[in-house]
């Protein structure tokens, strides 16, 4: 149902564009009905995952697909978000 491919963001900061590495190669799969415990430390990319994953962002590489679509498709977004 949700299947995350090896993504990776990587933030570009200040003046002087200071890259930071917010997830790095991330790979999971998370099938219908299951209950996935999505666990990490503070600044381990827990909330820029979840951006991703609503396509509030972009990665910088890899990609997200929602029952077998990219998350960046119109269709998941009318699956997800009723406004759209
Ligand atoms: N917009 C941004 N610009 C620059 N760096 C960012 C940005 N958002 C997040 N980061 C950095 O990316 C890393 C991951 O942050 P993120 O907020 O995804 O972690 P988190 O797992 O949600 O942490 P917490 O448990 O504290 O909520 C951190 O080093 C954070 O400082
Ligand atoms: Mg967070």
């Amino acid at each position: 149902m949700i299947k995350i491919e090896g993504i990776s963001k990587e933030f570009k900061e200040g003046l002087r564009a200071k890259k930071v590495m917010a997830v790095e190669d991330l790979s999971l799969d998370v099938h219908k009905g299951e209950v996935f415990g999505f666990l990490g430390p503070n600044g381990a990319g827990k909330s820029t995952t979840i951006k991703l994953l609503l396509n509030l962002i972009r990665p910088t590489s890899g990609r997200i697909l929602i029952n077998g679509m990219n998350v960046s498709d119109k269709e998941v977004r009318r699956l997800i978000d009723e406004r759209s």
